[in-house]
């Protein structure tokens, strides 16, 4: 289905999850139709510009047209005492100084769930593409609690999982030195709803490789549920896989889905520049 609105053609890409909006860059960085991309961002979790074009100075103009822009995240790096809006999104370490806790990127997982309010939403600009692999894919959070029994509804209600850095760093090393144990360890940590009633009243669940375990389960019940919940919340009918052209750029909700990237060579010079909206609502 496709409806044409002043300027923006909208199209479903999936009955659950991602829009695909043709426009041109003038009308887009108007804000005109800002208010209609942010409710578009609420619904349909992931919309897709393509082959849009847009250089970092755009980027950043588009990301706040929408909101405000969320800056220092994740170790986004100070340059010359700057903070940086655009970051550089690489699995090669001679391009990104994180390029190596990226390979957690690989892994279902929405961003900040060690923060009391995580990002809204990040915005991907495709610059270089890896020969073969690099898609990215999007699960809706949103969809997937709805598709649940209700019984299993019921028995989710009041449970936590806590979301570590630890968790993080034994996924990129699940054999960590009893050093580099004790350093992950202390950094962030944060025990967080599994679902997440929002404030415009719907629910999603909240997943992913940053979640270590379930408060009070034993150990394998707890990674049990964690398990089933992801393959869940993770099946082809909650899902949108975008193969990605130079110039794409792709909004999406972080607070109802989840993301990965598929794997790529670090050295094939995948590069995508990101930009965050700044979060507006805590999990609760
Ligand atoms: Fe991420």
């Amino acid at each position: 289905m496709t409806v044409t609105s002043m300027a923006l053609s909208v199209s479903h890409l999936t009955p659950h999850i991602g829009t695909r909006i043709d426009s041109d860059g003038e009308t887009l960085l108007s804000g005109r139709h800002a208010q209609e991309i942010r409710a578009l961002l609420e619904t349909r979790s992931v919309l897709v510009f393509p082959e849009i074009g847009f250089d970092d100075e755009q980027q950043i103009a588009f990301t706040r047209s929408l909101g405000a822009l969320a800056y220092d995240y994740n170790g986004v790096p100070m340059v010359n005492g700057e903070q940086q809006a655009i970051f550089k999104v690489s699995l090669d370490e001679k391009v990104s100084p994180t390029a190596r806790s990226l390979k957690n990127s690989l892994l279902w997982h929405l961003d900040g769930t060690t923060h009391d309010v995580p990002i809204l939403a990040s915005v991907l600009t495709a610059r270089h593409l890896a020969p073969a692999g690099g898609e990215t894919e999007w699960c809706s959070t949103y969809a997937a609690y709805e598709a649940l029994p209700d019984e299993d509804k019921r028995a989710l209600e009041g449970l936590r999982a806590v979301h570590s850095n630890l968790q993080l760093q034994r996924n990129i090393n699940p054999e960590l030195s009893y050093a580099d144990f004790r350093r992950a360890r202390g950094g962030p940590s944060k025990s967080q709803p599994l679902v997440w009633t929002h404030r415009n009243g719907r629910k999603s669940l909240v997943v992913g490789a940053t979640a270590a375990y379930v408060e009070g389960m034993p150990h394998d019940d707890s990674l049990e549920l964690l398990v089933r919940l992801r393959d869940w919340a993770t099946q082809p009918q909650f899902v949108y896989r975008h193969e990605w052209k130079i110039g794409d750029m792709v909004i999406w909700d972080n607070t109802g889905t989840l993301h990965r990237a598929l794997p790529y060579a670090p050295d094939s010079g995948r590069l995508m520049h990101r930009s965050m909206l700044a979060g507006e609502e805590p999990f609760a």
